[in-house]
């Protein structure tokens, strides 16, 4: 849900075709956040002859992608005298990917935001401000007009009021800070935001800020690297007068090609970027007085600390989208969300798992009334694969929960439950509602995310990150395989190690061990499930039926096909068939059902004799060598995978419906990485 980025070099001298590269090359690495419009603003040339007088920062803005912009900036550029070889030894560029929320795609409703036509102050947003519409009545009324119909807009205006009104105080241009500024314009605002400010009253400085919505700040010192001890230390972030080069952006893939250390912004606080320094105030709720007196802001002493990610994860390699290359990766990326967890035991060892994360809270979550998984989309669909197993083993109700529903209805949370939130982003808005609403309630709280310092992973009592890499494709593949393990691991932390269990857990963990080379194996069906997509290329319509595990596959399925093929897919819980489904069944409506062998295969047969009593048009996912067991009159398409522990299945039968929604989304002519009106990370309610 948009994306934000800021690059400010210090004592290196760059070109501004070098600034301009830097900047699209951040937002190509956050498109996915949201592809509806972007915009950035950099600086205008000073007059030589009038070097007192600073110009106000340029602002370029385009509806469409990234590549739109870049193409109108260099067209603009063309036109204007700007030169691309001007050299700046300090320079401060934003830059912005929209998901719109307020207001169409369009150039005036995309970001930067201004505060007036001289760009005195320039805004990129990332949320929601809830309360614009009572500061954009107040801002009226101070004389303000408003060209968009953002809730960003606000913001860029509300600085130079505040701007406006210290200097009539008569404290003077430049006795208030930067910093001052936004943190008087923070203490304002309501909802979720990560914002990055330029102006023209600051020039050469940034000023960036968080509360709800993710955002880091990367240092790339280009000297004195060598001579440090460690960098992981606030010297780091000192205006010591060193060459550097500074980044701001809602995500790690935008700062890894430049730098491993960054600083992971937290709420409440905004950083100042200074002469080559970063400065970190935080936000006092408490001390600010309304109307001109600003506010001292306390400041805070932090440390960098490392990226774990390597260039290479946040490229395609040999693949040509991001999803094709995320579903070939699932056999390495189980085996990391697994790594160091597993122990196979030994002579004198049992079968075991370690999740480090938990190990002080596994006594609460056994002693818990229920455990309640708490997610949105996928991460919702993947909970719903792991829950028969966490009862299972672990004797206590599992409930589900859609993040929002659970909001819309505030349903029930005890003190005496866990509640698991599920989340590959850790940043999703309903699910960080959810969790704050647990924690009212009292509840333990667990979250199992992908990214490390995201809401999630911090707000919670304790988790397990899952490992999967970094994942861009908007449509969930690797998070949704490994987020499956982590909760059957978490299922087998939980649950007794007796005597009578032994067995089922021994024959979970090794086919847990034995998982990704299972995957590596339905992977090889990459072809078949291509030209399946081609016979189906024309359908408008596709139903996944499933039931026990794989009632979740069946949903998940039904939701790739959905949001990046553009086809209407349905999961259906085959047990509900006869209760309404069954009247859409006819020799024209392609029905996957997926039976591949498990205590409800017998129940699968049934379903697939009375689809095709019904002369449905089947395709039949099942165990390999089961084809004749599954296949009714010879007329059905039959997909076969590989057999693994019951539990575990789900993650094999996923794998066939991913390729399928991938190569139909191709054949389709569609955008397979940025399908049409989604964006990854939904930081917005
Ligand atoms: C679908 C998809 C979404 C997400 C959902 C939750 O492919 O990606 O349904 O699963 O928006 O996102 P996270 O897991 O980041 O909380």
């Amino acid at each position: 849900m948009c994306g934000i980025f800021a690059y400010l070099n210090f004592n290196i001298t760059r070109e501004r075709r070098y600034i301009l590269e830097v900047l699209f090359n951040g937002l190509r690495r956050l498109e996915y956040r949201g592809y509806d419009s972007a915009g950035i603003s950099i600086d205008s040339s000073l007059d030589s002859s009038n070097a007192d007088v600073i110009p106000p920062p340029l602002v370029f803005r385009q509806e469409g992608n990234i590549e739109s912009l870049v193409k109108s900036v260099y067209q603009e550029v063309a036109a204007t005298d700007l030169n691309l070889e001007e050299s700046f030894s300090i320079h401060a560029g934003i830059a912005h990917t929209r998901w719109a929320t307020h207001g169409e795609p369009a150039p005036r409703n995309s970001h930067p935001q201004t505060s007036d036509a001289g760009n005195e102050f320039v805004v990129v947003h990332n949320g929601v401000i809830t309360n614009y519409e009572v500061l954009k009545e107040t801002l009226v009324r101070h004389g303000f007009t408003f060209e968009s119909d953002t809730d960003t807009e606000v913001i860029p205006k509300l600085a130079k009021f505040v701007f406006d009104n210290a200097n009539e105080e008569g404290v003077g241009d430049k006795s208030v800070t930067f910093s001052q500024v936004v943190l008087e314009v923070m203490r304002h605002l309501e909802g979720a935001y990560a914002l990055i400010f330029k102006s023209r009253h600051y020039p050469n400085e940034l000023i960036a800020c968080k509360r709800g919505s993710p955002l880091l700040l990367g240092v790339k010192e280009l000297t004195g690297e060598a001579s440090r001890a460690s960098f992981t230390d606030t010297k780091f972030l000192s205006s010591n007068g060193q060459p550097k080069e500074l980044f701001l952006s809602s995500d790690a893939s935008a700062l890894v090609e430049h730098t491993k250390k960054v600083l992971v912004i937290e709420d409440g606080e905004v950083v100042h970027l200074k002469d080559g320094g970063a400065s970190i105030f935080k936000f006092d709720h408490g001390k600010g007085k309304s109307g001109g007196t600003l506010i001292r802001p306390a400041s805070v002493q932090r440390a960098l600390s490392v990226l774990e990610m390597e260039v290479e994860q946040i490229n395609k390699g040999k693949y040509e989208h991001y999803m094709q290359k995320e579903i070939h990766e699932q056999p390495e990326s189980l085996t990391t969300t697994m790594r160091g967890r597993l122990i196979r035991g030994g002579s004198c060892k049992a079968k075991s798992v370690l999740l480090g994360g938990l190990k002080d809270h596994l006594k609460t979550i056994r002693r818990s009334r229920r455990i309640v998984f708490i997610g949105c989309g996928t991460s919702y669909n993947a909970a719903l694969a792991a829950r028969p197993i966490l009862e299972e083993l672990s004797g206590i109700p599992v409930t589900m929960e859609i993040a929002s529903d659970l909001l819309d209805r505030q349903g029930p949370i005890y003190r005496e439950d866990t509640a698991v939130f599920v989340s590959q982003s850790g940043e999703t808005a309903d699910t960080l509602q959810a969790l704050e609403y647990a924690l009212e309630n009292g509840a333990l709280c667990v979250g199992i995310t992908n990214t490390v310092g995201s809401a999630i992973a911090r707000n919670t009592h304790c988790g397990v990150h899952i490992n999967a890499g970094c994942e861009i494709g908007v449509a969930s593949t690797k998070a949704y395989t490994s987020q499956i393990v982590v909760m059957a691991m978490l299922a087998l932390a939980i649950g007794d190690d007796t005597i009578s269990s032994q067995a089922r857990r021994g024959a979970i963990i090794d086919g847990l061990f034995d998982l990704p080379s299972k995957v590596k194996e339905v992977l090889k069906l990459d072809q078949e499930m291509k030209d399946l997509a081609k016979l189906l290329i024309a359908e408008q319509s596709l139903l996944v039926f499933g039931r026990g595990y794989n009632y979740a596959t069946a949903l998940e399925g039904a939701l790739k096909v959905k949001e990046v093929a553009l086809m209407h897919s349905e999961g259906i819980l085959a047990g509900e068939m006869k209760h309404g489904p069954l009247a859409l069944v006819d020799e024209t409506l392609p029905i996957v059902v997926i039976a591949t062998r498990d205590a409800c295969f017998s129940k699968q047969q049934s379903v697939i004799q009375q689809l095709h009593a019904r002369k449905g048009r089947l395709i039949v996912m099942c165990t390999k060598g089961d084809a004749a067991s599954v296949c009714v009159g010879g007329s059905s398409r039959i997909i076969e995978v590989p057999r693994v522990e019951d539990c575990l299945q789900p993650v094999i039968n996923i794998v066939p419906l991913q390729l399928l929604a991938y190569h139909l989304t191709v054949l389709r002519g569609y955008n397979v990485d940025q399908p049409r009106n989604l964006a990854k990370s939904v930081t917005t309610q």
